[in-house]
């Protein structure tokens, strides 16, 4: 799914500065000088992060992206063209470039979890919040985009929102999940049917005296 990226509209700030400069210069010391570009992921991750924790306090409150200011000032940064930051953040769906609201809610509708109902789940959320693929509540609550793959196939179907996986859902379990979060409740991530981790639904089926001997279940 195409991501907005419009670097002249309205929203986007003149400028950007980072308010964590020990954090900046930490992740370029993880570099050789003459590599540092390859600083441009986690720093593209840090400014998201900053605009996040802004929008957690702002009302109405908004969720992480990253404006083109911050992108042209880690260019700056990492000694780049600004087009060498663009397209990085352009390519992965983790990088949001336009506002989006306080929950982020990725649907995978990849493979495994269109297998097991994310169409169910894309129109549960739909009918739940009232808003199609790609838009934000008018609250500016939810934005609710479609992503592929997020490696958790395994517990399919599954959304990601904010930092956090949701496994194992149902349609029901979805509106419950997105009425909780609306709610302002914080809701446990992971499989929302009680599953460990990636074990199967009915326990664990192998290597369970090794299990045993570690001390594990
Ligand atoms: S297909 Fe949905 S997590 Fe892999």
């Amino acid at each position: 799914m195409k991501k907005p990226f419009d670097i002249n509209a309205d929203y986007q700030p003149e400028t950007f500065e980072f308010k964590d400069k020990k954090l900046v210069d930490e992740i370029l010391s993880r570099y050789p000088t003459y590599a540092k570009k390859s600083a441009v992921m986690p720093l593209l991750d840090v400014a998201q992060r900053q605009v996040s924790t802004e929008g957690a306090k702002a009302k109405p409150a908004y969720g992480g992206w990253i404006p083109r200011a911050a992108m042209d000032k880690i260019a700056e940064i990492i000694d780049q063209p600004p087009i060498r930051v663009y397209e990085v953040a352009t390519f992965y769906s983790m990088y949001n470039l336009a506002p989006v609201g306080k929950y982020l809610v990725q649907v995978c509708t990849t493979t495994p979890c269109w297998l097991k109902g994310s169409s169910d789940i894309v129109k549960s959320c739909e009918d739940y919040l009232g808003i199609k693929l790609g838009e934000t509540t008018e609250d500016q609550l939810f934005t609710m985009v479609e992503v592929e793959c997020l490696g958790a196939c395994v517990n399919a179907p599954m959304i990601q929102i904010n930092d956090n996986y949701y496994e194992d859902l149902t349609p029901e379990l979805t509106k419950e999940l997105l009425g909780a979060l609306k709610e302002g409740k914080e809701m446990p991530a992971g499989s929302q049917v009680g599953r460990k981790c990636s074990m199967a639904i009915t326990g664990a089926t192998t290597l369970k005296d090794q299990a045993k001997k570690a001390g594990g279940a």
